[in-house]
């Protein structure tokens, strides 16, 4: 009887260890990195990634609009790019974009391997073609070298692409503080950012942003309890079509790609149309437009302070 009684209280006391010790059952996962990548490949996309000469004139590159040491982003309310051209929508984080489902606000690529003949042939961002990119990078080379090494056929669409992807796919920003309590480390999150990630669960903020990315998974509808683009002003745009640009279906208008939270905190200004400048404005007006709810100040500041935990590390990421 006694023996029974020590190892039902044994039992029980390494439930409760685990429980303290372990990786928490939460729907945000932590983010991982592919152990996989090929270092060379990585670091062929990296130069790519910051060659100008992946734009017609020689003058911007993938790097203008998503600085890797802000964010990733240009934190512009829209981007600009070649001789100046103002495009109509903001430009989100290159950082973790490897977990989104699709890629773009409106979805239109699935993959980052075909995300990056998007901006090449962008008018407005680097209004080039493929053609042009790969006689410039032809005449060089020490880049006929490197994709000779890499590739059985030299420098083509489908090779740059991959480089830069690649190189996409090792932009994860692990260790964040959050990331560290899913793990079961203790005491680095403060009573406020649990409280804030409390919230974010029982308002409802999870059911749209979720899992690794805090977003990237599904299309969410802006305005699901209130009419934000009436209550913006203004006329609506083609971007502020959002999917229905993809699929001409009226039943998809105005439904955007959630984005991801993960580094929200750091990369103003928010939304598709950049038309919020501060994080507190982007929860309060989240709370209004998608829950329907005015949400106390208080409930705002933990939210925001919840957000702030979410922000890993990369060593081009400044602080
Ligand atoms: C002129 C500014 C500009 C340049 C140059 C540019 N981008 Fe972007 N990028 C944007 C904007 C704006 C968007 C959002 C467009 C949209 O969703 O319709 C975007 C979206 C993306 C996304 C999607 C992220 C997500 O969460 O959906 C990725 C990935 C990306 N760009 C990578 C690149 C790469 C790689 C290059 C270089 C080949 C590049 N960008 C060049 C402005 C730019
Ligand atoms: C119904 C789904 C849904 C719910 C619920 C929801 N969101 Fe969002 N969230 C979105 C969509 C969709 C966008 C993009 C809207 C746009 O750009 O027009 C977004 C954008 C955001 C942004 C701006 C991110 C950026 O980079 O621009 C923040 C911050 C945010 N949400 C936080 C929250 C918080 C906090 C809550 C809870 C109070 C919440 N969201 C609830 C779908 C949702």
């Amino acid at each position: 009887m006694i023996n029974l009684l020590k190892i039902m209280l044994l039992f029980l006391l390494c439930v409760a260890m685990a429980t303290a010790a372990g990786v928490k059952h939460e729907p945000i996962r932590p983010l991982v990195i592919d152990q996989n990548l090929d270092p060379r490949m990585v670091s062929l996309g990296d130069k790519l990634f910051h060659d100008a000469r992946l734009s017609q004139d020689n003058s911007i590159s993938c790097s203008s609009c998503h600085v890797l040491s802000a964010g990733g982003t240009d934190r512009k309310r829209v981007s600009v790019g070649i001789g100046g051209a103002v495009g109509g929508i903001k430009a989100p984080t290159v950082y973790n974009a490897t977990f989104n489902f699709v890629q773009f606000w409106d979805g239109r690529a699935a993959s980052l391997e075909q995300q990056a003949a998007g901006p090449v042939h962008n008018p407005v961002e680097m209004n080039s073609n493929w053609e042009e990119v790969i006689s410039k990078l032809e005449q060089d080379p020490a880049m006929m070298e490197e994709f000779d090494a890499l590739f059985d056929d030299g420098i083509t669409e489908e090779n740059i692409s991959t480089a830069i992807a690649t190189f996409e796919h090792s932009l994860v920003t692990l260790n964040s503080r959050f990331d560290r309590w899913l793990l079961g480390e203790q005491g680095v999150l403060t009573k406020q950012e649990l409280r804030g990630y409390r919230l974010f669960k029982s308002y409802g903020c999870i059911s749209c942003h979720q899992g690794m990315n805090v977003g990237g998974n599904m299309y969410g509808f802006m305005g699901a309890r209130g009419d934000y683009f009436k209550d913006r002003q203004g006329t609506i745009t083609t971007a502020d079509l959002g999917r229905y640009n993809v699929t001409k279906d009226s039943e998809d208008r105005h439904y955007f790609k959630v984005p991801s939270l993960r580094l929200a905190a750091i990369n103003p200004p928010y939304f598709h149309d950049g038309s919020e400048k501060t994080l507190k404005g982007a929860v309060r007006i989240m709370g209004r437009y998608q829950l329907g709810r005015e949400l106390p100040e208080s409930d705002i500041e933990d939210i925001v302070a919840f957000l702030h935990t979410l922000v890993g590390e990369h060593i081009r990421l400044k602080p």
